[in-house]
């Protein structure tokens, strides 16, 4: 039987950061332009991240994308009640909770689902009271995979940053740490999605993940994209998967 294709969610911030690197004095580049294009390239869905700093996706762009109604908005959100407040006014498809510290440059590390437990079990339970699937954007460990499972995450979003920086032998013991923890939150009847640091080259070892059923790819497709667009560079990207 052929080998089911991973869905490719295209993480669109750095769009944004482009225009915001202008602090609000021009318009451009257009991000539901910019969606358009990806989804020509074969995109399955559309990944963004409002931040408590707003530094790059603003409400407006949510806005916007939501009204659109041209794909599948997969929203990246801290898990505070601020946020959960946003998930329920722009309802999309899925939300993955991530955790967000103002000082970093991006997502670093995954959420502490054990840490933050009654926190994420109530933002869960208001998504899914209004028809939100919810991701959790977690290290590929044991436990956090359980408590994921615990608080009834329907899926989980496996932190890629470590695999992605690795060399070597450390490589290979990060790709099996993700094959343990897919192969758990399977069983545990979570779907497994993963993302972060993914890139043309690392994307090929990625795919031997057991039950990966989605990626969320931004960074590396943003920079291809100024050498060939970025409907080519995503479609260059879902070739791969
Ligand atoms: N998935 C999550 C949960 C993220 O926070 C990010 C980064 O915003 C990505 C995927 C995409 O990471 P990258 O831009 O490195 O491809």
């Amino acid at each position: 039987m052929a080998k089911k294709k991973i869905r490719l969610g295209v993480n669109v911030d750095h769009v944004a950061t482009l225009r915001q690197l202008r602090k609000g004095s021009v318009n451009y580049p257009d991000v539901l332009e910019a969606v358009t294009e990806c989804l020509k390239g074969g995109a399955d869905q559309i990944t963004v991240h409002l931040r408590g700093d707003r530094r790059h996706i603003q409400e407006s762009d949510l806005r916007i994308l939501k009204k659109a109604k041209v794909a599948p908005i997969n929203l990246e959100l801290a898990a505070t009640p601020t946020m959960a407040e946003v998930a329920l006014k722009y309802k999309p498809e899925i939300v993955c909770l991530v955790p967000e510290k103002r000082q970093e440059l991006t997502t670093e590390g995954g959420l502490d689902v054990v840490r933050y437990k009654n926190r994420v079990t109530k933002f869960i339970r208001r998504c899914h009271q209004a028809g939100i699937r919810v991701s959790l954007f977690i290290e590929p460990s044991a436990l956090q995979v359980h408590v994921s499972a615990d608080v009834g995450a329907d899926a989980v979003e496996f932190h890629t940053g470590q695999f992605a920086l690795a060399r070597g032998a450390r490589k290979t013991k990060e790709l099996k740490r993700l094959v343990v923890a897919a192969r758990l939150a399977h069983g545990l009847g979570l779907k497994v999605h993963a993302g972060h640091g993914l890139d043309y080259k690392n994307v090929t070892l990625i795919k031997r993940i057991p039950y990966l059923e989605e990626l969320n790819i931004g960074h590396s497709i943003v920079c291809e994209s100024v050498f060939v667009g970025i409907r080519n560079a995503v479609k260059k990207m879902k070739a791969k998967l």
